[in-house]
């Protein structure tokens, strides 16, 4: 079998770590053992295009117990878990393409080796393969029927290809799913992200100006976490209703140049571009942190903040320091990469649990759908989307009351009124 991790001895590590995530991945689980007596996905090859995390293993465990033929590659450089990678390979069987730290060459190399798997379908995270495919590689369009999307980035970038007319297959955007940004996005990033600013800075968040760039699914989590730690958070928008949101949910609001001056720490998790840049960069504060859980490492302009610095130098992993021309000094954390998963291990499995019941209930819809899909973005059918909610409850332990007759005809009748 041909794959390309760091190192296979980390294997029993990464096995121990991936069961350890398993226990908190319950509907996953019981998605994965009716796969396994059911078979949907019975020689489907997939190219999987995700970060190299336990939660992922577990994924990739159900579609496999599916009947699936994967390939994985990481999708993001500075992602993976390389003891999760390695027990993939070794105790899993599954072809995995990934090694933390890998540069941009070898990044491309292993989603292409996914590409050569000839895959049926594509599930991406940030839709790296969807573009290379469309790009670069369209004789693989052959084969392909379907794809899945996790991230909201990678719906962006895929709804702008279907406006174009250029994308050729049906995907379904799984991150659209309730189940999926209002947990994963929400309470996933939330904690992730301050987990992963905590492991690599160490630093206090009570008492700290912390600003949060956009207040989106990921941003609400971020400042609520924030908030909840002592942090004194400050949230920039540009969408009117989301800053007044943020406002009435008791932050401060403001401009980026303003919060430049006050912000110990700043995360960026809009999606967008050059959120941090030249004019923050000229007056921030000294020694403020700043990362992204945006995801790209597009969100801060580090070519303009290297170009503005007279030195920089590594004084923790993944924490770099540049200092300025007045003596200032800046710290960017895990080069603008997702933070969270650079620096900590991502989201909790519980919330991963969601997302990636999603993932695998999607691919068998696609399977049985596929041929009845033109090419373009659908949502995440309703049936499966409730379906998991009412699972994740179940395991949860937690029991909720059903409507009477009674109530079903009195909310669904226009002639009831004041009585
Ligand atoms: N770190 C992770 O593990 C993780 C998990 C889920 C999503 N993501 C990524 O996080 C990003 C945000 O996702 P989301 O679901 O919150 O998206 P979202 O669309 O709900 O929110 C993004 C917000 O950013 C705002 N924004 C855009 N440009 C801005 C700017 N220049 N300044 C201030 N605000 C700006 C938008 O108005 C919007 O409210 C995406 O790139 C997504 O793919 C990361």
């Amino acid at each position: 079998m041909d794959y390309d991790v760091k190192d296979l001895s980390l294997a029993d590590a990464g096995k121990a770590r991936i069961e350890w995530a398993d226990r908190d991945m319950p509907v996953l689980a019981s998605i994965r053992e009716r796969f396994a007596a059911e078979k949907p996905l019975a020689g489907v090859r997939i190219a999987a295009c995700l970060h190299v995390t336990t939660e992922t293993a577990n994924l990739m465990r159900t579609l496999a117990e599916g009947g699936a033929d994967i390939v994985l590659c990481a999708s993001n450089p500075l992602s993976t878990q390389d003891e999760t990678a390695a027990a993939l390979v070794q105790h899993y069987g599954i072809r995995t393409y990934a090694i933390k730290g890998e540069d941009t060459e070898t990044y491309y190399r292993h989603i292409d080796e996914a590409i050569a798997h000839n895959p049926q379908m594509t599930m991406d995270d940030g839709a790296d393969v969807v573009g290379r495919i469309h790009a670069e590689k369209p004789e693989a369009l052959e084969h392909i029927i379907g794809g899945t999307e996790e991230t909201t980035t990678g719906v962006i970038r895929l709804k702008a290809m279907a406006a174009d007319g250029a994308l050729k297959y049906p995907i379904v955007a799984v991150n659209d799913a309730m189940t999926k940004h209002l947990f994963d996005n929400r309470y996933g990033t939330g904690q992730s992200t301050l987990d992963g600013v905590i492991r690599a800075t160490n630093r206090l968040l009570a008492g700290r100006t912390l600003v949060v760039s956009g207040y989106g699914w990921c941003g609400r989590g971020v400042a609520m976490r924030a908030s909840g730690m002592g942090a004194n958070v400050v949230v920039l928008e540009i969408d009117p209703l989301k800053a007044l949101e943020a406002v009435m949910d008791g932050y401060r609001v403001m401009t980026a140049v303003e919060a430049a001056k006050q912000a110990d720490i700043w995360i960026t998790v809009t999606g967008d571009l050059n959120v941090i840049g030249e004019s923050a960069f000229a007056v921030m504060k000294d020694g403020a942190i700043i990362c992204n859980s945006g995801h790209f490492n597009a969100e801060i302009n580090i070519p303009k903040l290297r170009a503005m610095a007279v030195s920089e130098r590594e004084v923790r992993p993944l924490v770099e320091e540049f200092k300025m021309a007045d003596g200032r000094v800046i710290y960017l954390l895990a080069d603008g990469r997702l933070v969270n998963l650079a620096c900590a291990e991502g989201h909790p499995a519980n919330v991963m649990d969601m997302s990636f019941a999603n993932q695998a209930l999607c691919a068998e819809y696609m399977v049985k759908n596929a041929e009845s899909l033109e090419p373009g973005v659908y949502g995440v059918p309703e049936d499966i989307d409730a379906g998991i909610a009412k699972l994740k409850l179940e395991t949860l332990g937690v029991s909720i009351d059903t409507l009477t007759p009674e109530q079903q005809k009195y909310l669904a009748s226009w002639q009831e009124g004041t009585v």
